[in-house]
């Protein structure tokens, strides 16, 4: 199975713009055999939001709202997976940092994640996510997904592969330079595979860092991107190693786990 990053840099406030420069690139991994592909957080928005009211005016709900709705039809065309971070509005007003996976199956949606750990000014716009850690199985493979600063926090990673996931699609807004670094590990200690899919680009003076990031359980840097280029990475991966928590015939990465000496 092959698996994308798809690395651009949205426009801010241009959703329009976002979804055309989106699709363009989805296609380019498609042609090249992805079929699963991982867009940057709030690819349709942009990042450096100055006032909740213009995340409000800009944010659509999930599925019903534009971005997802471009994403679903996306899917049923190309026959891909797509996991892509979104401004999420609910019915009540309560905005999220969310992120959707769809399909190429029945209408397309097949689910979202709402941001955990929200970063730095992001605690003023939007709520913290309640749905908690989510895998998807979308049959050739089980999907996990977290969004950008959740990576620091290893708990993420390590529910999603406590909960089955093969991959972890890993929408991001990086500023600090260590995730490209940190996520083979994260990798490595789930033996599960990382897309990391960053934007690029500067909005109000913060510097986003590129370097996407495929990662293997073996803590392989499958793929990375450049720091500042609109481009995707495709790699072929082996979900069989992803399956096998085995490291050796007497140890088993999650079998091996004392969770009774964790608690404090
Ligand atoms: C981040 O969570 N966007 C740094």
């Amino acid at each position: 199975m092959k698996v994308a990053y798809v690395q651009m840099e949205p426009t801010f406030l241009k959703p329009e713009i976002n979804y055309s420069k989106a699709e363009e690139l989805i296609r380019t991994a498609v042609d090249r055999g992805a079929r699963l592909v991982v867009l940057p957080e709030l690819f349709d928005t942009g990042y450096n939001f100055r006032s909740r009211e213009e995340v409000l005016r800009i944010a659509g709900q999930i599925p019903d709202g534009p971005t997802t709705q471009f994403l679903m039809q996306l899917s049923r065309e190309l026959g891909v997976f797509i996991v892509a971070g979104t401004a999420e509005k609910d019915e009540q007003g309560k905005l999220y940092n969310s992120a959707v996976i769809t399909g190429p199956v029945g209408s397309g949606y097949i689910g979202k994640y709402r941001k955990v750990h929200l970063f730095y000014r992001e605690k003023l716009f939007f709520e913290p996510g309640n749905l908690g850690f989510r895998v998807f199985n979308i049959g050739i493979a089980k999907i996990g997904v977290m969004v950008c600063f959740d990576w620091f926090f290893p708990e993420s990673a390590r529910t999603l592969a406590l909960k089955g996931a093969d991959i972890i699609a890993h929408p991001s807004n990086l500023v600090m330079p260590y995730a490209p670094r940190a996520m083979p590990i994260r990798a490595l200690e789930n033996r599960v595979y990382t897309v990391t899919a960053n934007r690029i680009g500067e909005e109000f003076g913060l510097r986003f860092i590129g370097r996407s990031t495929i990662a293997s359980p073996k803590a392989e840097v499958l793929a990375v991107g450049s720091e500042d280029g609109e481009e995707v990475g495709v790699v072929e991966i082996d979900l069989g190693l992803a399956r096998d928590k085995r490291i050796n015939e007497m140890n088993d990465i999650l079998k091996d786990r004392r969770p009774e000496h964790y608690s404090l």
